[in-house]
C-alpha cells in the first residue's frame, strides 16, 4: 500500500504558517490583505469552491469580498467590475472563478486583471514570468502539488514526471515549474524530465508506465488504472469528478494504491492545497501593493 499524501494535514500546516505571516504583515503595515472573488452564474461546484475560499481567508486573517453576478452578465459588465477592483487600493488579489458563462470570453477577462493582483497567475505576464523561472505568483494548483512533494521530501531532480492534461490551469504550468533548474525549493525539487500527455497522445500507457511521478489533471473519473503505472510511482491526482459514487479523482485510487509509493486521495489531497496557495498568493499581492 502506498503512503497517503495527506493534503488536509499539510494544508493545515501551511495555513498556520500563513496565518502567522499575515499577522506579522498586518502588525508591520496596518494593512489587512484582501481578496476579491468574482462568481458569475450558479455553477454548483464554483459556489462550493468560492465559499471554501472565503472561509479559508477568514481563518488566516485575510479579508475577502465576494461579487456575485447573474449568469446573463455581459462581458463588458464583468470587465467593468474587474477594472473597478483593479483600481481599488484596498483589494490586493482578484480571482474570477472559472468557468464563465459562454457569452463571456474568459481570456479577455483574465487579461484585464492587473498582473500584480492576479493571484491565480493566469495573466500572460505571470505565465511568462513563471515560464522563465522568476514568478511573481505561482499558480495555486501546481504549487499545491509541488508543496506536497516538498513537505514529504520526495525529490524529483532527474526523475521522469508525466503530466496528464495540458490545461492552462494545471498541466502547462506544472510542467513549466518542474522542468526549471531551481524553483522556489532548490534544485532537488526541480530539474525533472517532464512529459505532457493529452487527448491526442499515442501509446499513452507506454508513457505513463515510465513515470516516476504521475500528475493527472484531465477530469476523467478513475482514468488511470494500475496497468498504466509502474511499481513505486508517486501518484498525484488533481481530478475532482462527481459520480454516483461521490467525488473521485482521475486516478483509480483503490487499484493504483496497491502499486504506488505515494498517492493523493480525492478529496483531501491536492484540493485543500490549492486553496492554501491562493492564501499565500493573496499575502504576496498585499506585499507587492506596498512594496514590502
Ligand atoms: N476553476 C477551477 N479551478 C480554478 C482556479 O484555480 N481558479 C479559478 N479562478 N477558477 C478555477
Amino acid at each position: 500500500m502506498a503512503e497517503i499524501l495527506d493534503g488536509k494535514k499539510i494544508a493545515n500546516e501551511v495555513r498556520s504558517e500563513i496565518k502567522e505571516e499575515v499577522a506579522q504583515f498586518v502588525a508591520e503595515t496596518s494593512v489587512r490583505p484582501q481578496l476579491a472573488a468574482v462568481l458569475v452564474g450558479e455553477d454548483p461546484a464554483s459556489q462550493v469552491y468560492v465559499r471554501n475560499k472565503e472561509k479559508a481567508c477568514e481563518k488566516v486573517g485575510i479579508k475577502s469580498q465576494l461579487h456575485r453576478l447573474p449568469a446573463e452578465t455581459s462581458e463588458s459588465e464583468l470587465l467593468e467590475l474587474v477594472n473597478q477592483l483593479n483600481a481599488d487600493a484596498a483589494v490586493h488579489g482578484i480571482l474570477v472563478q472559472l468557468p464563465l458563462p459562454h457569452q463571456i470570453n474568459e481570456q479577455k477577462i483574465l487579461d484585464a486583471i492587473v498582473p500584480t493582483k492576479d493571484v491565480d497567475a493566469f495573466h500572460p505576464t505571470n505565465v511568462g514570468l513563471l515560464s522563465q523561472g522568476r514568478p511573481q505568483f505561482v499558480p495555486c494548483t501546481p504549487h499545491g502539488c509541488l508543496q506536497l512533494l516538498v513537505r514529504y521530501g520526495i525529490k524529483i531532480s532527474g526523475k521522469h514526471v508525466v503530466v496528464l492534461g495540458r490545461s492552462e490551469i494545471v498541466g502547462k504550468p506544472v510542467a513549466a515549474m518542474l522542468v526549471q533548474k531551481e524553483f522556489l525549493y532548490g534544485s532537488d525539487f526541480a530539474n525533472s524530465t517532464v512529459t505532457i500527455c493529452h487527448s491526442r497522445t499515442e501509446n499513452l500507457s507506454e508513457i505513463t508506465r515510465q513515470a516516476d511521478v504521475l500528475i493527472a489533471a484531465i477530469g476523467k473519473a478513475n482514468f488511470v488504472t494500475a496497468e498504466m503505472v509502474k511499481d513505486g510511482v508517486v501518484a498525484i491526482d488533481v481530478g475532482i469528478n462527481r459520480t454516483d459514487d461521490g467525488l473521485v479523482g482521475d486516478i483509480d485510487f483503490d487499484e493504483v494504491n496497491k502499486k504506488a509509493s505515494y498517492i493523493t486521495p480525492v478529496p483531501g489531497g491536492v484540493g485543500p492545497m490549492t486553496i492554501t496557495m491562493l492564501l499565500k498568493n493573496t499575502l504576496i499581492a498585499a506585499r507587492l501593493s506596498c512594496g514590502c
